[in-house]
C-alpha cells in the first residue's frame, strides 16, 4: 500500500489515517472496547427509548458506537460529530434513527447543538486533546448537554502501559522499540486522562465517576496486534508528511518483529478508563 493512500487526514493536523485500514481497526477497537468496559452507555446512566432522547458521540469516526446502540435504541434520537466525514457510512445505510455531522469540537458549538443532548459520549479521543489539556474539548461537550444531562469519557491511559511476557525466558526488546518509536509521533507522556475527573468537577459535571478498566489477559494478544496496526498507520500517515524527518521507512520492519514478538507472548498493556459526570440540572 502507498504511503499517499495512507494519508486521508493531511490538513487538521490529526496523526492518525482515516482509509479503510483505519476504518477497520476503530471497529474491531469497538467491540474490544466493550468486551473490556462491559457496556456501551454506563449503567449509571439512565438511558431512554423515547425520541425526545438524544444521545451526541463526539469524534465519531466511523459511527460504530451509535449504530452498535442503535440494536437496543430504536427511538432515542442518535447524532455522531465528527471534524471529517471521510470514515462515515452512506446516510442511506445509517439506522433510521440515527444521523452523522460535521463538527469541530474545539471550535464554537452551533447554536442548533448547544444543551440539546441527555448523553454526550466521547471515546479515544486522544489525538485531538492538544498541550495535554481537555478544557476545550470540555467544555464544547458540556454545553451540548441538557441541564441533568450526561457525559461519558472513555480513553486509553497511555501512562500507565507497560510491557507484560506469557513467561519470565520470553524476550519483548522489539515491542518496547516499536512502542518508543511511535511515542515520537504520537505523544504518550500525557497525564490528562488521570486528571480528567478533577477536570469533570472543575467544569461544574457532579456526581462524578471514574472507573479502571484492565483488559483481561485473553484479550492480550489481541490488543497488541491492533497496537501493531496502530504504529504501522501512524508511521505511514507520518511518512507522507514529515516522515523523512522521524526516519519513518525503518520502522517497518520493526514493527513486523514486535508483532512476531506478540505472538510469542509480549504484549503492551494499559488501562482502559471511564469517567462519567452530570451537568448540574439548574
Ligand atoms: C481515534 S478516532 C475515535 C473514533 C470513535 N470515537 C471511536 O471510538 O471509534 C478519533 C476521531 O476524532 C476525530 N477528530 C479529530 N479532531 C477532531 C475535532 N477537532 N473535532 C471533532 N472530531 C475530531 C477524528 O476525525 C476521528 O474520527
Amino acid at each position: 500500500m502507498s504511503p499517499a493512500q495512507r494519508m486521508p487526514s493531511e490538513g487538521d493536523g490529526y496523526y492518525l489515517g482515516r482509509d479503510y485500514v483505519s476504518s477497520s481497526r476503530l471497529n474491531l477497537m469497538h467491540y474490544l472496547w466493550k468486551d473490556v468496559l462491559g457496556y456501551s452507555i454506563h449503567p449509571d446512566i439512565p438511558v431512554q427509548d423515547s425520541e425526545d432522547f438524544r444521545i451526541a458521540d463526539v469524534g465519531t469516526g466511523t459511527g460504530i458506537w451509535l449504530i452498535d446502540l442503535s440494536r437496543q435504541l430504536h427511538s432515542a434520537r442518535l447524532d455522531g460529530f465528527d471534524i471529517s466525514t471521510d470514515q462515515f457510512p452512506p446516510k442511506q445505510w445509517l439506522p433510521e434513527n440515527m444521523s452523522l455531522h460535521t463538527l469541530d469540537i474545539l471550535k464554537p458549538i452551533p447554536e442548533e447543538f448547544k444543551g440539546k443532548y441527555d448523553v454526550v459520549h466521547a471515546r479515544l479521543l486522544l489525538p485531538l486533546v492538544k498541550n495535554n489539556d481537555p478544557t476545550p474539548v470540555l467544555k464544547n461537550m458540556f454545553s451540548l448537554l441538557k441541564p441533568g444531562g450526561y457525559l461519558q469519557w472513555s480513553d486509553h491511559n497511555v501512562t500507565t502501559w507497560s510491557i507484560v511476557t506469557a513467561s519470565p525466558e520470553l524476550g519483548s526488546s522489539k515491542v518496547r522499540a516499536m512502542i518508543e518509536e511511535t511515542d515520537k509521533l504520537a505523544p504518550s507522556k500525557l497525564n490528562w486522562l488521570s486528571q480528567l475527573p478533577y477536570n469533570f468537577i472543575k467544569q461544574g459535571l457532579q456526581d462524578v465517576s471514574h472507573r479502571l478498566h484492565p483488559p483481561p489477559p485473553d484479550l492480550r494478544l489481541f490488543l497488541a496486534q491492533v497496537h501493531c496496526v496502530f504504529a504501522e498507520e501512524i508511521n505511514l500517515v507520518a511518512m507522507g508528511s514529515n516522515g523523512a524527518d522521524h526516519g519513518v521507512p525503518s520502522n517497518r520492519r520493526q514493527i513486523q518483529e514486535a508483532a512476531k514478538e506478540a505472538q510469542e507472548g509480549a504484549a503492551i498493556q494499559y488501562v482502559f478508563e471511564c469517567t462519567v459526570g452530570r451537568k448540574p440540572v439548574a
